[in-house]
């Protein structure tokens, strides 16, 4: 079928070689926004087919999706009938991205629908299928696209949460379009995953997990850190959502932006931490402690800043114990089940300090990482040794930490309890 329609339209050997793309966009005003994504796509070798809707072509025309892609853009089954694109279209393609996703289109999609291109094409794909819905906050949180949302993602659609924040006007609230860079990183990782034949594992799972590190504050102005970029866990959110959890990222300070489809809690201190960390981890299946959490904080705070006083040294400052959170999620499991990953990083001993840790914190897994040169934090590298309670150790190779998150993930995933009913 591929090469049918490759040779109908004309292409070369060398464009029928890369990833195939539809990126369909319904009538919302983030359609705009899937201009970037777009561009996103073609820039890294993607070869992509944009099929709008007629409403979504009163907010960008035909001619920016057509110039953007190189492929006529159009949204109705009746042109170029000979090549049956109502069909071959969505045979053709790799992935199917809908972005954004309208209320409406969402609703046609639950019911099968197929009164246009788009809608037809979803009916034909046999790839993975991404949703990234953009509208108001009540007609997100309205029963009716509830429904249709739940309907699509139990057929093996990948759906993603709108972000929270500015809509269209002066609202703000869930609805908003996810950043674009962070829709094709996810994009991406679901067409690797479907090039080699993965299943969306984490389906119908919700997991939650921290990053970054935390401040624990001395007065308004001074705090006690640490250098933790926050990398690794928002790795770990990434692969998730992208294997079809629902994430909740519990993030203390980074600079990272939000993941699409994850919800992010941000927290400042050790004690926000824990306190968000249980909240979510209530109804989780699996939580991952990937943040760097200040064993210490300061006996006191003040609450005005600390003056220099002329002719005196400072004050020493007392520090005091902060909770141990993965130890506290590993004693208390809010679910039978439940599965917890902790992190550390160690010098020496690697290994024996290793399964020390692992035992005494409790968890299921621990990632332990060796720190030393190349392997500082703020780096996209990792390389760990993953120890789990079972006696398993494997070894993660020097690399991306997207790559240790998604084996994170494998040694999860089959050791997760049933699916509640
Ligand atoms: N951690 C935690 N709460 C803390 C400190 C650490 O939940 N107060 C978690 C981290 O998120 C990580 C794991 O515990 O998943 C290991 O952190 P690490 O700093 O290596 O362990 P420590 O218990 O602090 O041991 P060490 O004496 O080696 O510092």
């Amino acid at each position: 079928m591929r090469s049918e329609l490759a040779a109908g339209s004309g292409e070369t050997m060398e464009k029928r070689e890369r990833p195939r793309v539809v990126l369909g966009v319904s009538g919302g005003i983030a359609a705009y926004k899937a201009c970037e994504l777009l561009r996103r796509f073609t820039e890294s070798g993607h070869d992509v087919r944009v099929v709008p809707t007629a409403s979504a072509l009163h907010f960008v025309g035909a001619a920016t999706w057509s110039a953007l892609s190189g492929h006529p853009a159009s949204t109705e089954v009746w042109e170029t009938v000979h090549e049956v694109p109502h069909v071959r279209i969505g045979q053709a393609a790799d992935l199917v991205v809908v972005a954004p996703a309208t209320a409406d289109m969402l609703a046609k999609a639950a019911h099968g629908l197929a009164d246009d291109l788009l809608t037809n094409t979803l009916l034909t794909a046999r790839c993975p299928v991404v949703f990234a819905p953009a509208m108001h906050t009540e007609m997100w949180e309205n029963a009716a696209t509830q429904e249709n949302v739940a309907t699509l993602r139990r057929r093996g659609a990948l759906v993603i949460d709108p972000a929270v924040g500015r809509l269209t006007g002066a609202d703000t609230g869930k609805g908003r379009f996810p950043d674009p860079a962070e829709i094709f990183d996810l994009c991406r990782q679901v067409l690797a995953r479907g090039a080699r034949g993965l299943p969306q594992d984490l389906a119908g799972r919700h997991v939650v997990v921290s990053a970054g590190g935390t401040r624990e504050p001395l007065d308004p102005v001074r705090y006690l850190g640490n250098r933790s970029s926050g990398r690794q866990g928002y790795a770990l959110a990434r692969t998730a959502a992208a294997r079809g959890a629902r994430v909740t990222l519990v993030a203390g300070n980074t600079e990272l932006p939000d993941p699409a489809g994850v919800d992010v809690v941000r927290v400042g201190t050790a004690r926000q931490l824990r306190e968000a960390m249980l909240k979510a981890a209530a109804d989780a299946d699996a939580v991952v402690m990937a943040a760097a959490v200040a064993d210490f904080r300061p006996a006191v705070y003040a609450p005005g800043k600390i003056k220099k006083q002329e002719g005196q040294e400072p004050e020493p400052v007392a520090l005091v114990r902060n909770p141990d959170i993965l130890a506290e999620l590993s004693a208390d499991r809010a679910r039978p089940g439940q599965l917890v990953v902790g992190f550390a990083a160690e010098t020496d001993d690697v290994l024996a300090n290793g399964r020390a840790k692992l035992a005494r914190k409790g968890c299921d897994l621990l990632v332990v990482n060796e720190v030393g040169e190349h392997k500082t934090f703020g780096s996209a590298e990792n390389e760990a040794v993953i120890l789990a309670t079972d006696g398993t150790e494997t070894p993660v190779p020097y690399g991306p930490k997207e790559a240790l998150a998604d084996t994170v993930w494998d040694l999860v995933v089959p050791r997760l309890a049933q699916p509640r009913g």
